[in-house]
């Protein structure tokens, strides 16, 4: 089921129940000058949960497009991303915890009208109560009709109790969580529970929030005019779930771009981490821009800036070309055009905003810009960390640890760092900075000691000469013998290369010989020879050539052999090296025999001279 189909399900299952479709609200809260964002679907709601008539009635149902930056630091695992949409419906003072319960688990499970999840994967949290309201024993004993007790949990306020902000409506809820594991978890007591959660083998997937009370000053203060139902359902999980994926990076809505982004990438060993942070921070930054938010030094341009700033600096370590973003405009505006055609409608008004700031990007400096600019947003207290490392050690004090890693990652220099700190008014946890220095010291002599010692112990430079020669040969079998030549062995001495491969006649002379031309010819143009660590569906995607018969990892490495793109390569090869950085090294290719080992395996022999 793709994400079109499960946000059409949503929308129709409530509507059949009497809800009203509304559209998302835009990112930029309307007449609340207090959040930054929409950071759930009920936000735009609270003046009618308070209680003022909704035009569209009691029964309302939407897709709301949210933003969270609070967890930026956790992008890049299976399940946070900075931009989602959250799926809702709601009771403004109409029905409550037994209807709400019941159609929560039935569009979850049913085949016919909801997702068709299995049951048995489910598993429930309920509020177990504290001095603001008592424990939820009749959403207990409601989920007990639907799911076993034993995988029914009571939790604390901590996790199941919602509101936002310190003042407005809130209340308990029932968090309904998906084991995403292959073999099934099975029953759990709530410890294994919990730890399943903290280690993402089950994925939150539903809130039904019993929003009835009120909160002023951080306090609650008793109950509201009516009793409401706050759903949240975030989207991108539930795909995650229908499409058997372990992570949101895989499914419809993202796989396009992290594959763009991967294929693009002209770094050797690009980390999954960081294209996840590219693609996640680069879509958020798409849709505020839609919103109308501009890049800025205050509130949500802050935040976009970071946000474009992280995603330009990680692109150029992954080494993705210049504009690379263009195309991923395009991809977004494909994936969203059926929900939200305004990413295609203002393309170039959105490509001008990030052509602009990515200029100001470039200036020299523009590290230390984005330091300062780290050190502003941490105040505004929306991220606090960036890369995992704290930005403020506590209020006044900028973290030392973030001034050394910002200097080890962008070359930030320490001084400077410090002078902008200094120049905003914090104090700098200068301990921290000369500790990470010493153990930086300390570290890198350790590794050098060992790259002296260990190295290309196995290989000389002959056997690695005539490896990328075998690359290219088994290149030039497929261009010339046909596409049907696969390899089937090979092994390679100081003095010769071997292969044997899947064909089902002797060569003939002049197919030798063109194959020793085309070789030869690859040789002279001097083509360079990269090595890159790609998941092993996109290795296969781009046709990589592999080995018959062999079962290969999820990771794999995969030797190109240039021109230009990684598209155009004349030979890419699933393989682990080591080999020659250039074609034009290798000298003259020469075939010294072919001949049969097994009926359609065939076997030649060939040096370098
Ligand atoms: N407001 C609830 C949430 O965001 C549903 O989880």
């Amino acid at each position: 089921m793709d994400s079109n189909e499960i946000r059409s399900r949503f929308l129709k299952f409530f509507e059949k129940r009497g809800h009203k479709i509304i559209p998302s609200a835009s990112l930029v809260p309307e007449n609340d000058p207090s959040v930054l964002f929409t950071t759930a679907g009920m936000q735009p709601l609270v003046p009618y949960l308070l209680g003022q008539a909704h035009p569209m009635g009691k029964r309302i149902v939407n897709i709301q497009k949210c933003v969270r930056t609070q967890d930026i630091d956790e992008v890049g695992d299976k399940t946070h991303d900075t931009f989602f949409e959250m799926m809702g419906n709601w009771s403004l003072g109409d029905y409550f915890k037994e209807d709400a319960i019941k159609w929560s688990y039935e569009f979850l499970t049913s085949k016919d009208e909801g997702l068709g999840l299995d049951p048995a994967r489910l598993y429930v949290t309920v509020f177990e109560g504290d001095e603001n309201a008592s424990q939820d024993t009749e959403v207990f004993n409601i989920w007990e009709k639907y799911i076993p007790k034993n995988r029914i949990y009571y939790m604390g306020a901590e996790t199941n109790w919602w509101s936002v902000g310190d003042d407005g409506p809130c209340g308990p809820d029932t968090e309904m969580f998906y084991d995403i594991t292959k073999d099934g978890l099975g029953d759990l007591t709530k410890e294994e529970y919990i730890k399943a959660d903290q280690e993402q083998k089950v994925i939150e997937i539903w809130n039904d929030v019993f929003m009835e009370y009120k909160k002023k000053d951080g306090k609650v203060i008793g109950k509201l005019k009516q009793k409401n139902v706050d759903t949240g359902a975030g989207l991108e999980r539930i795909i995650m779930a229908i499409q058997g994926k372990d992570n949101i990076f895989d499914t419809d809505l993202f796989k396009d771009l992290i594959d763009n982004l991967t294929l693009k990438s002209q770094k050797t060993n690009t980390s999954d981490i960081s294209i996840r942070i590219i693609a996640d921070h680069f879509r958020t930054a798409v849709f505020m821009i839609t919103d109308g938010i501009l890049p800025s030094n205050t509130y949500r341009g802050y935040i976009l800036r970071r946000l474009l700033r992280r995603v330009f600096t990680k692109a150029s370590l992954a080494e993705l070309p210049d504009h690379f973003w263009i195309e991923i405009i395009e991809i977004l505006s494909r994936v969203y055009k059926k929900n939200y055609p305004e990413i295609k409608e203002k393309f170039d008004y959105i490509v001008s905003v990030i052509k602009k700031e990515e200029k100001i990007f470039e200036k020299p400096l523009d590290g230390i810009e984005t330091y300062r600019l780290d050190l502003e947003v941490a105040k505004l207290g929306v991220i606090k960390k960036m890369g995992g490392v704290p930005i403020l050690k506590n209020k006044d004090t900028a973290s030392g640890l973030y001034i050394y890693t910002s200097f080890e990652t962008y070359g930030n220099p320490i001084d400077l760092s410090m002078n902008v700190a200094k120049n905003l008014g914090y104090a700098v946890d200068e301990d921290t900075i000369n500790k990470a220095i010493k153990e930086h010291q300390e570290k890198s002599r350790t590794a050098s000691a060992y790259m002296f010692k260990g190295g290309l112990a196995n290989h000389n430079e002959k056997t690695i000469k005539l490896h990328t020669a075998h690359h290219l040969l088994l290149a030039a079998l497929k261009v010339i013998v046909g596409s049907s030549v696969k390899q089937k062995g090979s092994n390679i001495t100081e003095e010769r290369l071997r292969i044997d491969f899947l064909c089902d006649h002797k060569l003939t002379d002049e197919e030798k010989k063109k194959v020793e031309d085309w070789v030869n010819e690859k040789i002279k143009l001097g083509l360079s020879v990269t090595k890159r660590e790609l998941p092993l569906h996109l290795a296969e995607k781009i046709g990589a050539e592999m080995e018959f018969g062999i079962k290969y990892p999820e990771i794999v490495s995969v030797y190109f052999i240039g021109p230009g793109e990684h598209y155009d390569a004349v030979s890419k090869e699933f393989c682990s090296g080591p080999h020659v950085t250039n074609t034009g090294l290798l000298g003259i290719f020469k075939i010294q025999k072919e001949e049969a080992v097994a009926k359609g395996i065939r076997r030649i022999k060939a040096v370098l001279v």
